[in-house]
This record gives structure tokens, sequence and C-alpha cells, in this order.
């Protein structure tokens, strides 16, 4: 049985001597990041930086919320603004492992520039046990590069230290709630946000587009599940690069489509689709294509992990 008590008491003290001087930490607002920032707070208080990079990769309303969140803890909280840096590196780029790398490295050199003036020398991550599972090594396959692993440059000028490493995600969220963490219900969100959540290149307009969809998509699943009905573990939206015909009022229309993903699961390994019922999904559908200008067309994935993942690319 996992026993948040002990976990944190070790882990503040594990953190207490494995950190000498000054850490930062990359925080996302995800439920790992912030997990991984309290305990570090509680062991190092102001010797703790969190940096928060606003990619422009994230959520509606997230930069808002993850700066109250963090304002309110003992430690020193550091944004930047960097949302054209990422734009521009990921310009022309349509391969998911070649985005998830350059995302990686420029998070890391971001955060070197920030360490470098605010003279730390580690960096506290909230990686978890999936994290680096899926993202190969030995004997196992990459998956796929989960960014806070596979896109670390190799010479890292920065010592890691990853207090959460050997927990799923089902104990993170037990220890989050038992931290007071607001964030502890939240569903999770990849660190290379909204571009992999666009298949193929990455612009700005693709970014609206799908920021808008899942916001669309959560918005409509949350309010079915404050009328009872059991909130599925993971939903969002997914831009496809694909075009298809439509008809707007009495005009032809050559529009994109959102694929809308949600998935049960307990720990990220494997996942089933939810069996939403179709007339939330018709709501979520009619919503998108009526707000958002450029879509004509919702379609539902109805893939289990295996052999799909929960994110597209
Ligand atoms: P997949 O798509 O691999 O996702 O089935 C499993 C869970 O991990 C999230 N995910 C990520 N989380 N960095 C993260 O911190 C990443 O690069 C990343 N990629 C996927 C995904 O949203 C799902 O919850």
């Amino acid at each position: 049985m996992f026993n948040e008590e002990k976990f944190v008491e070790e882990a503040v003290e594990k953190l207490k001597s494995a950190v000498k001087g000054k850490a930062i930490i990359a925080v996302s607002g995800g439920v790992d990041s912030s997990v991984a920032a309290k305990l570090g707070s509680m062991a190092l208080g102001e010797n703790l930086v969190a940096v928060y990079v606003d990619t422009g990769l994230m959520r509606k309303n997230e930069s808002k919320e993850v700066e109250a969140l963090f304002k309110k803890m003992p430690l020193k909280f550091v944004k930047v603004e960097a949302a054209d840096r990422f734009l521009q590196a990921l310009k022309g780029v349509v391969d998911p492992e070649k985005k998830r790398k350059i995302i990686g490295e420029l998070f890391i050199k971001i955060f070197e520039e920030v360490a470098k003036k605010e003279k730390a020398e580690y960096l506290i991550q909230g990686t978890i046990a999936p994290d680096w599972i899926e993202s190969g090594g030995g004997l196992r396959d990459t998956i796929k590069s989960h960014h806070n692993v596979g896109g670390l440059p190799m010479k890292m000028k920065l010592k890691i230290v990853e207090p959460l490493r050997d927990l799923y995600k089902d104990e993170v969220r037990k220890l989050a709630k038992y931290l007071g963490l607001k964030v502890a219900e939240r569903q999770p969100f990849p660190g290379p946000g909204l571009a992999i959540r666009i298949i193929g290149e990455v612009t700005k307009e693709k970014l609206d587009i799908v920021r808008e969809a899942c916001h669309i998509v959560e918005e409509e699943i949350e309010k079915e599940v404050e009328k009872g009905m059991e909130k599925p573990w993971q939903y969002f939206a997914v831009l496809l690069p694909i075009k298809s015909v439509g008809v707007h009022g009495d005009k032809r229309a050559y529009g994109y489509t959102i694929a809308i993903r949600s998935v049960d699961s307990i720990d990220a390994m494997t996942a089933s689709f939810t069996h939403l019922p179709y007339s939330l999904l018709e709501r979520i559908a009619t919503r998108i294509t009526n707000e958002i200008k450029g879509v004509n067309r919702v379609v539902y994935d109805i893939t289990n992990k295996p052999p799909a993942t929960i994110e597209w690319e």
C-alpha cells in the first residue's frame, strides 16, 4: 500500500541531502511538476526557483492558473515568455519525435539560462515511472520520447533530481490530494503540450484551433460529470491535417478535422476509450464546428492503448 505521509517525509529528507544550494524546477501546472515543486519547496524553501515557461503550447487560461498556484508556495517563482521562440523552433517540423526533441531541448536551454542567472546547479523534475519506461533504454523499445527524458541534451549542465521517479500516476494524484494541491483532480497534460495534439506542422493558427477545441471538449465533458457521469481519465481534442468538404449555411466549406479522444486508465500504461454518450459527442461536435472557424468535421477515436497510445504523437 502506498503511504503518502511516509513518502513525503522521505522525499523531503532525500531532497535536503541531494541538493546543495539552489535548485530550479520547471513547473507546468500539471500534477507531476506541481507535486515535485511542493516537495521541493518543503525541503528548500526560497532556494527553490520554480520556472514557468509560457511556451504558447498550453491550454486556455493555463498560464494564469499556474501563476496563481505557485505564487502561494514559499519558493521563488519566475515566468518566462517564450511562445515566439517555440513557434520559431518548430517551424516546418512534422515528425513527432523531432517535435518532442526540439521542445525538450528548448525547454532545457531556457532552464539553463534561468539557472545560470539564478546560480542554481540542480534541476528538480517531476518525471514519473511511465515517462522513462516508455522512453526506451536497455531492452525497451522507444515508444515515444517523453520530453522530460528524451529531450535532454547529452551535455547537461544541471544535476537532475527526480523525486517522483518510481511513482505511477495514481500515486502522484494521491500525493497531490494529501499535500492539499488544487491540481489533484486535474487530468494529465503532456510536457510538449498542444504541439503534439496538432498532427503535422505547428502554426499559431492551428494552436488557436486546437486550444479552443480542447477547451470545448473539457467544458462539455465536465458539465456532464457534474450531472453524474463518471469522470474519464483524460480527454482532449487533436487537430488532424485533413481537410474535408462541408456545408456552412448554404455555402461550401473546406475545413479541418478534429478528433476527440477520451480514455480511462489507471497508470497511463494501458487505456481504454471512454464510451461517451452520443448526445454528449453531438454537443461537442456542434460546438466545435459552430464556434471554431476553419473546422467542419469532428470524429471520435475508439482505439484502446495498446495498440494506440493516448496522445496521437
Ligand atoms: P501516451 O500517449 O504515451 O501517454 O499513451 C501516456 C500519458 O502520458 C502523457 N504524455 C506525456 N507526459 N511528457 C509528459 O509529461 C510527455 O512528453 C508526454 N507524452 C504523453 C499523456 O498525455 C498520457 O497521459
